[in-house]
């Protein structure tokens, strides 16, 4: 099995795809714009051989250059899981006549409009929508789905650029803010809890699925510097919570005719229950949540998914065997550099058993920027087979830590 992988060095988990790759006994041929020195180690050692391109912009150039550099070697895939590379990707597997998500298959998992346009279309729940190209279409959208109504980038990411409008005067107040923003789409605001449905598929499939309830939503998030974000993987996915979305997420996949690799899906879940569509990404979820889905899961699906995009199988115990949550922090105070984990003795002595990583800025090192870096100055996971008692040790880091920078 000889794989393409793009960009194996960058984002911080490609390394552990690669990794996934050649511990299924593939052949992976990296591609990336980075030198080869520069590749994490972890990357480096389970590549068979590396292209250093001069940019991932010029595609007819990287077609050309790897028909040189491939020489008569053949490829059976070309994997990408970083949403930048997608449709880059999935030309190149149209370049060369292999298997795999087609351009027209990521467009409805990269363009907001096309999506929930495809999953609509089955008759399933999604807020009401529309694109916007100028202003007067995002007035007329606006009109169309009322208030209070949300603006984002058309293939956003990190909820850069998305703002809950409450009235007219909000509206024109986020399109300006969006002006850069080329195309954008405008939706009905959903109320409610926001989760996640991820899976893995094979030949269509589902190999392993999980629900993943984010708290608090995503978009809070990145409103506000002081909060540390909860993402809690659910054990039982059948419970009341996560079960319309499960439901959803299944009907979507159909709806999409998804084939083969991650899918990372997103949904609210109103008060009255019902499960409406948010977006999808034919791609792994970022922000460590794939390691959050091996705690709770006691498995390695970096390596699952190579399996599975390989062979169709996926052949780890995939049941569940905790609820898992992960918190980021964000250093607070008004210095530059972390001076203390305020509260952290107390925490680990009282919770050591159940934390199933830890890492933080460490003390003397300069603060992350959180508006770039997600996971902020510290990302941690506890687990524990009980709900309740994960949220409450989830809430005690969340409430008693707090990395300083004094
Ligand atoms: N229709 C909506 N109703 C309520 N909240 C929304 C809606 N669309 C987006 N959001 C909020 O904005 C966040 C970012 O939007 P999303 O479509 O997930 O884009 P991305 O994650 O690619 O930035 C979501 O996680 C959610 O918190
Ligand atoms: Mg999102």
């Amino acid at each position: 099995m000889h794989v393409l992988f793009l960009s194996p060095g960058f984002p911080a988990e490609m390394p552990l795809f690669v990794r996934g790759l050649a511990q299924v006994g593939a052949k992976v041929f990296g591609v990336g714009d980075q030198p080869a020195q520069a590749l994490p180690a972890e990357a480096r050692e389970h590549l068979a051989d590396y292209l250093q391109v001069r940019s991932f912009d010029d595609e007819a150039a990287i077609a050309a250059e790897l028909r040189r550099w491939l020489a008569g070697r053949t490829l059976d895939r070309v994997e990408c899981s970083w949403e930048r590379l997608m449709y880059l990707a999935a030309n190149l597997r149209a370049e060369f006549g292999l298997p795999g998500m087609t351009p027209e298959q990521t467009l409805v998992v990269r363009d907001k409009e096309r999506m929930k346009q495809a999953v609509e279309a089955a008759g399933l729940r999604v807020p009401r929508h529309g694109r916007a190209r100028t202003q007067k279409e995002a007035w007329a959208v606006a009109e169309r789905v009322g208030y209070p109504a949300i603006v984002k980038p058309i293939d956003g990411a990190g909820s850069q650029n998305t703002f809950r409008c409450n009235d007219a005067q909000e509206f024109q107040q986020a399109l300006e803010k969006t002006r850069a923003v080329p195309e954008l789409s405008v939706e009905e605001f959903v109320e409610g809890e926001e989760l996640t449905y991820d899976t893995v598929c094979a030949d269509g499939r589902i190999l392993f699925e999980d629900v993943s309830w984010y708290k608090p939503k995503p978009m809070i998030l990145a409103q506000n510097a002081w909060i540390s974000m909860q993402n809690i993987v659910l054990k039982d996915i059948h419970a009341e919570l996560p079960r319309p979305g499960v439901l959803l997420g299944r009907q979507v996949l159909k709806a999409l005719g998804f084939q083969s690799g991650f899918t990372h899906m997103e949904w609210f879940r109103t008060a009255s229950g019902e499960a409406v569509f948010g977006e999808i990404g034919g791609r792994p979820p970022g922000a460590r949540l794939v390691h959050a889905m091996n705690y709770a899961y006691d498995l390695d699906l970096f390596k699952g998914w190579a399996e599975a995009v390989c062979y169709g199988r996926l052949s780890q115990d995939t049941s569940p065997k905790y609820n898992a949550s992960m918190v980021f922090k964000r250093a607070q105070g008004p210095g530059e550099v972390v001076t203390e984990h305020r509260g952290l003795r107390e925490l680990l002595a009282r919770y050591g058993r159940h934390i199933a990583t830890i890492e933080l800025t460490p003390v003397g090192e300069h603060k992350k920027d959180w508006r770039k870096v997600v996971v902020g100055d510290g990302w941690i996971v506890v687990r524990h087979a009980d709900l309740a008692t994960t949220l409450e040790m989830s809430e005690a880091f969340v409430r008693d830590l707090t990395v300083v920078a004094g």
